[in-house]
């Protein structure tokens, strides 16, 4: 086999506005107001000037606009400024009007589809594979949404008069499977394309710079980047703002102050930690390549994973996450993830620790069967570690 990883490269006018809008945005007013951090607002509910002042506030922000200068916030569920802030950050970095933040990625997600439905137009295209809780709640309909699963180059076929969303992740959860995002764009015409950009991150990717209408992130993995914090958060222009303001302030599923502050702060340093741990993710990859009891490597770095070159085009570099394909099998995988020691066997991505997991019999337990990656494949979460000690682990685990 032959094994090509891409050297890593970066944008390097890109590479320089994002590490500096990483570490400031969302805290422009910090200086003015004489303090280095932003306060934490935890209030619940707001001083109110008069009921008619208040009304018209309440009012603005039940539907999904911002508040005014002068207005109070009203209600924790309607407006919070940690979030506001966290929000500000994240479409900066996507490079989008502005975010949305919710509870979880799944919220997120929710309350798109909730959107969507409402608009009059339930059907999705999904473009398989997908996070297994995603293609759960698209294939059960839970929603009131109705799915029709396409493969990258059929989704124009699959569009009808209702269809009101695409829906595709790149990398993919779990097998890192790459999509060319302006085909995909392309093809989707008026119908609005959903990135779930959590594997790639922004430092890495930017899906609205190919036309994708919204961009998801599960922020609990490399934004938060620690495993300590949950959210979720979708950028996108105005309307769609909008939209998916009034559905969380309407259902509910918000992010909580003391979370949108810790994703906040983890943003700052997500720049760093998505290369560093790329970094290491290259060299397991390549290691991985030539091990006798791996039958295939995935990793967007390496040439047979990326044939037509969006590593270097779309994306400015390979990521982190990685899935390997064990010649013996299930009994094999579940072996590797068990034996592992310094790795945890564990769910979730994008932390400073190096996590390890069996996707067919956890995060992708709930697909259909035929559409369920393979028995034998461990997916990869590369953190921080030292990238010899991380090998030591997984050459002894592999046995
Ligand atoms: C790619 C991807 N999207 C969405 C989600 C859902 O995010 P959350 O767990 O924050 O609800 C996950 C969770 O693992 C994910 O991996």
């Amino acid at each position: 086999m032959t094994i090509v990883i891409l050297t890593v490269r970066f944008h390097a006018g890109v590479m320089s506005r994002l590490d500096t809008d990483a570490v400031h945005l969302g805290r422009e007013d910090l200086a003015a107001r004489g303090v280095h951090v932003p306060p934490l607002d935890l209030s619940t509910t707001y001083p109110l000037p008069s009921v008619d002042d208040g009304g018209a506030a309440y009012e603005r922000l039940a539907t999904g606009g911002r508040p005014e200068a002068s207005d109070s916030l009203v209600y924790q569920r309607l407006w919070n400024p940690n979030v506001d802030r966290f929000e500000r950050s994240v479409a900066g970095l996507e490079g989008l009007p502005g975010a949305v933040a919710f509870a979880t990625g799944m919220a997120a997600l929710s309350a798109v589809l909730v959107a969507t439905v409402a608009a009059g137009r339930p059907h999705v295209v999904g473009v398989r594979p997908l996070y297994g809780g995603t293609d759960h709640v698209l294939a059960t309909g839970l929603l009131g949404t109705r799915v029709t699963w396409a493969a990258p180059d059929r989704i124009a076929e699959a569009i009808g008069p209702d269809t009101g969303l695409v829906v595709v992740e790149t990398p993919a959860n779990p097998t890192v499977d790459l999509v060319d995002l302006a085909a995909v764009v392309a093809q989707a015409g008026d119908v609005p394309v959903l990135v779930d950009n959590t594997f790639a991150t922004p430092v890495l990717q930017r899906p609205g710079d190919h036309g994708a209408a919204l961009v998801l992130h599960s922020a609990t993995k490399f934004m938060g980047g620690h495993g300590d914090v949950m959210g979720g958060v979708v950028a996108a222009g105005e309307e769609w703002q909008v939209r998916l303001r009034q559905v969380r302030a309407l259902t509910g599923g918000l992010l909580h102050p003391r979370a949108a502050y810790d994703l906040h702060r983890g943003l700052q340093t997500m720049p760093l930690r998505v290369r560093a741990q790329q970094e290491s993710a290259a060299v397991l990859a390549g290691r991985l390549a030539e091990h006798a009891a791996v039958a295939r490597v995935r990793y967007p770095g390496l040439k047979e994973c990326d044939p037509t070159g969006l590593v270097g085009t779309q994306m400015s570099g390979p990521g982190s996450m990685l899935a390997v394909e064990l010649a013996g099998g299930y009994a094999a995988a579940a072996g590797t993830a068990q034996r592992c020691r310094l790795i945890t066997h564990a769910v979730s991505l994008g932390g400073v620790d190096t996590l390890i997991q069996h996707p067919a019999g956890l995060t992708h337990r709930p697909v259909e069967a035929a559409a369920r990656p393979s028995d034998a494949l461990l997916r990869l979460s590369v953190g921080l570690e030292d990238v010899e000690d991380l090998w030591a682990d997984l050459e002894r685990a592999l046995g």
